[in-house]
Parts: C-alpha cells; structure tokens; sequence
C-alpha cells in the first residue's frame, strides 16, 4: 500500500519539504536567473529535481559524473550540460560523445591528457578548468591560455574557463569569504582572457551571494536547493528541506536510539543535528540521541519517528534510491534518485 503519511514510512526514508525546496529555488532564482545559474545536480541527484530547477527558469545544468550528464538527457531535462570534472575512462567518454548529438555536452579539461581523451571520444565542447586556490582539479592560471591552443588544434570549440572555489565555501566570516572569492576570481578572470570562449563559470551555494563584482557569468550552485548542517552555520536565505526520517527502536533512562546511521547519512562534515535532542555519536544503522535540556519533559517511545537533519547532503543523497516529498507529515509524492552512481 502506498503510504499516504510519514508515519507509515520504513526507516531511515529520505524526507524533502516541498514548501521548503520551492522556497529556496525561488530565492535563488531571484539571485541568480536563468542561465545565470546552472544548478549542480551532484547534491540532489534526482532528474525530478532538476526538472523543478528548470521550471525555475534555468536550462543550463552542472554535474558531476558521465551518469549524471546520461541520466539527465535521458530524462530530458536541461539543454546544456556541463561535466564540472575530469574524465579519461574512454567508454564514459565515448557514451558522452553519444549523448552529445542530442543536447549539448560540455567537459572540463586541465590536461593534455584530458584534452585527447575528450577528443578522441568525438566530444566538441570543452571548459578549462583553472585552479582558482581548491588543492584539486584545475590547470595552474598563468598555463589556461596554453592549454586552450592545444585544445583548438584538436578542433575542440573552447567555450570558457571553469574555476572551483571549494576551498572558500565554509569560512565563517562572510568577509573573509568575499576576500577570498575576489582574489580567487582574479586568477580565474586572467585565465579568461588568456583563454577566450563566452563562459566563465564558479561558485556555489556558500559563495552565491560574492560573486556581483567577479568576473563571473554563471554561479554552479547545487546544495542550496536541499541545504545541510554545515551550510546552516552560515546564515544564508535557505531553509533545510531534506530530512532523513527515522523510527525510535531503543529506549533507555540516559538516552535513545533512532535507526539512522552513517550509512544512510553523509557523516563526512560531522555529526547530522535533530531538533530536540543532542547526538552523542552515529554507528552504522543507529544515532544515539540524549534530549538537549529544554526537551527533557518530552516522553519519546519506540516505534517514534524523528527527522534527522544531515551534515552534508551531497553524499546523503547518494545513500537513498527516493525520495518522499512531504508538506507536514503527508506524503504528496516521491522521487526517484535516479543519478547515483557514476
Ligand atoms: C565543481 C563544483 N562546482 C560547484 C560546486 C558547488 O556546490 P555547492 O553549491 O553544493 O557548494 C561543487 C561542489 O562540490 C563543485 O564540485
């Protein structure tokens, strides 16, 4: 039987607040319209997602892996893709490649390497990808311009230059933060000049509001949407719309215990938060909970069900096949996390 609330659900089961998401998709698309976004699908995953992002007014897509490019041109769903990464492996380059005679696809690129790789597999459209600071992918600045040439000799069309923050979305101080996304988007802006092509692309949901005087025309975005603990910390517009719900299985006088662990939570950026209670530690399939001191009247039972924030929704999002859209504790729908994998 279907089940109509989130009471009837089994656990842990992925929770997204309707209300929630489409409210943090309209402050973001009011920031950031259009192709001025192109929202990252690695934090969500989900083609039905996306589809929202779209009606949003944004048809340009970033994402992460060749499934996510696959998966969303098989749903149909966007008109320009991005591979915001690096690619050698020749099958995934080659089912790119197919993809690409039906919507357009776009690959980073920082090497050589990556430059035959790409154009071996019959691919035509790619982005460098500069180092801008994140000890990650990324050609050195100063060697961007170079790399486009070799590129153009392969006869691959150069449409820009790409240039990951990541080092910089978590610094507290939205100051420093800023300090940092300007002397970050300067290398990138050298690299665009060097490099030629219409896309300077960076950004995310910890810098979304830095960039109105960088060099930038699209912003990559992508946790906004879902939101975790970590990103909370820093104050932006964006409400929490995932949970993942779990059921109360063990009662004792000092604590209790929910059925969510860390392999149905992203545990990377620390311990998930639940409103109420304080987390002592998370095992495999369980959270220990103590009830934080205003909530220590509160009679919880087995068989209860919690919601469960988690710190890092990315890979929280990878750990569930669907998602269950709510508005309260009804269920209006749900959705298939149809991009995992790679
Ligand atoms: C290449 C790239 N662009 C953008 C982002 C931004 O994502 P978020 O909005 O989740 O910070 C990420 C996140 O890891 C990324 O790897």
């Amino acid at each position: 039987m279907q089940p109509h609330t989130t009471s009837q659900l089994a656990t842990p089961a992925l929770l997204v607040d309707l209300d929630a998401l489409n409210g943090n998709l309209r402050t973001m698309s009011l920031r950031h319209n259009g192709a001025k976004l192109r929202p990252h699908t690695k934090a969500h995953k989900c083609t039905q997602l996306a589809n929202l992002q779209l009606q949003y007014g944004h048809k340009t897509f970033t994402c992460a892996t060749p499934r996510e490019i696959i998966g969303m041109a098989a749903a149909g769903v966007g008109e320009d893709l991005l591979l915001a990464n690096e690619v050698v492996d020749r099958d995934r380059l080659n089912s790119l490649a197919k993809v690409s005679e039906k919507v357009r696809v776009t690959v980073a690129v920082d090497s050589n390497a990556t430059i035959i790789a790409a154009a071996s597999a019959g691919l035509r459209d790619v982005l460098i990808d500069v180092n801008v600071g994140l000890k990650r992918c990324g050609v050195a600045p100063q060697l961007a311009g170079q790399l486009a040439d070799f590129a153009r000799k392969q006869k691959i069309t150069v449409r820009g230059v790409m240039g990951y923050e990541g080092h910089l979305m978590m610094i507290d101080s939205r100051d420093k933060r800023k300090l940092g996304v300007a002397e970050s988007m300067r290398l990138l802006a050298q690299a665009a000049t060097d490099v030629g092509g219409e896309i300077i692309s960076a950004g995310g949901t910890g810098t979304f509001d830095l960039h109105d005087e960088t060099c930038i025309n699209e912003l990559q975005a992508g946790s906004y949407a879902l939101m975790d603990t970590h990103y909370a910390k820093l104050g932006l517009p964006f409400a929490q719309s995932c949970f993942v719900l779990g059921t109360v299985i063990s009662t004792s006088q000092d604590w209790l215990v929910v059925d969510v662990g860390l392999k149905s939570l992203g545990m990377d950026h620390g311990n998930p938060t639940v409103d109420g209670f304080e987390v002592l530690f998370c095992s495999d399939e369980h959270t220990t909970l103590v009830p934080s001191k205003e909530s220590a009247s509160t009679k919880v039972s087995v068989g209860d069900k919690l919601r469960v924030v988690p710190a890092h929704i990315d890979p929280t999002m990878a750990m569930h096949e669907l998602a269950y859209l709510v508005r309260g504790d009804e269920i209006i729908d749900s959705w298939s996390i149809d991009l995992r994998g790679w």
